[in-house]
C-alpha cells in the first residue's frame, strides 16, 4: 500500500467490528499526507460521526485554537484516531474495537511518516508508547516510540469539562512548536 488513498480503499465500508453497525460515517483521517505532526485522538465523537471528520464538534474547536497558537493550520498536521468508528454514547474503546482498529493506524503512521506524533489523552498515549502510566503524569513530555518523536498531552475534551488543563494544553502546545524544531534541525533531510 503505498498511499492513504489506497488504505481508505482497503478499509472500505468497514465491518470488522461491531462499531459498523452503528456508525453513521467511519471517520478515516484528515491532513496533509507528508505532514511533519500527526495527531492521535481517542475516537470519533457524534459531530464526528455524522460529518465523516476528525474533531469538528468543540473539543475540535480548541484543537484549532491551540495549533493557531503555534501559528498551524489543520491543514498542515494529519488528524486521525484510534477507532475510526464512534462508539454508543461515546463510551470508551474496547480491547477488541482497538485491535481491530489500530492496524490501520498503524499503516497511517507509516505513510505520514511524521517526525512528531502528538498523543491525545490515554487511549492514544496507552496505545502509542505501549504504556500504562496515566496522562496526567507522563504529558508534556518528551517520550520516544521507534522512530518518532512522541509528545503525550490532555485530550481537548478535558480541558473542556475542567478549565484548569487549558492553560496547560496551551503551554503543552509551545513545548510542541519547539519540539518540532528540534526534531526539523536534527534531522532535516526527512522533510525539507
Ligand atoms: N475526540 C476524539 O478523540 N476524536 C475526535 O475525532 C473527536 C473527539
Amino acid at each position: 500500500m503505498d498511499t492513504l488513498k489506497e488504505l481508505a480503499a482497503q478499509i472500505g465500508d468497514c465491518h470488522r467490528c461491531p462499531l459498523g453497525d452503528t456508525r453513521t460515517h467511519l471517520v478515516f483521517g484528515v491532513g496533509r499526507e507528508d505532514a511533519d505532526i500527526m495527531f492521535v485522538g481517542e475516537a470519533p465523537g457524534r459531530n464526528e460521526d455524522l460529518k465523516g471528520e476528525p474533531f469538528v464538534g468543540a473539543a475540535g474547536k480548541l484543537l484549532d485554537e491551540l495549533l493557531a497558537s503555534i501559528g498551524l493550520h489543520r491543514s498542515d498536521v494529519y488528524i486521525a484516531n484510534i477507532l475510526k468508528c464512534r462508539p454508543p454514547g461515546n463510551r470508551n474503546p474496547e480491547p477488541l474495537e482497538i485491535d481491530t482498529c489500530t492496524p490501520f493506524l498503524r499503516e497511517q503512521v507509516r505513510l505520514v511518516s511524521p517526525r512528531v506524533i502528538v498523543t491525545l489523552g490515554n487511549f492514544a498515549t496507552r496505545f502509542v508508547l505501549k504504556t500504562t502510566e496515566g496522562i496526567t503524569r507522563i504529558r508534556g513530555t518528551v517520550q520516544h516510540a521507534g522512530r518518532f518523536t512522541v509528545l503525550p498531552i490532555f485530550h481537548p475534551a478535558a480541558a473542556l469539562y475542567d478549565g484548569s488543563k487549558r492553560d496547560v494544553l496551551f503551554a503543552d502546545f509551545a513545548l510542541l512548536g519547539e519540539v518540532c524544531e528540534t526534531a526539523r534541525t536534527a534531522n532535516p533531510e526527512v522533510h525539507p
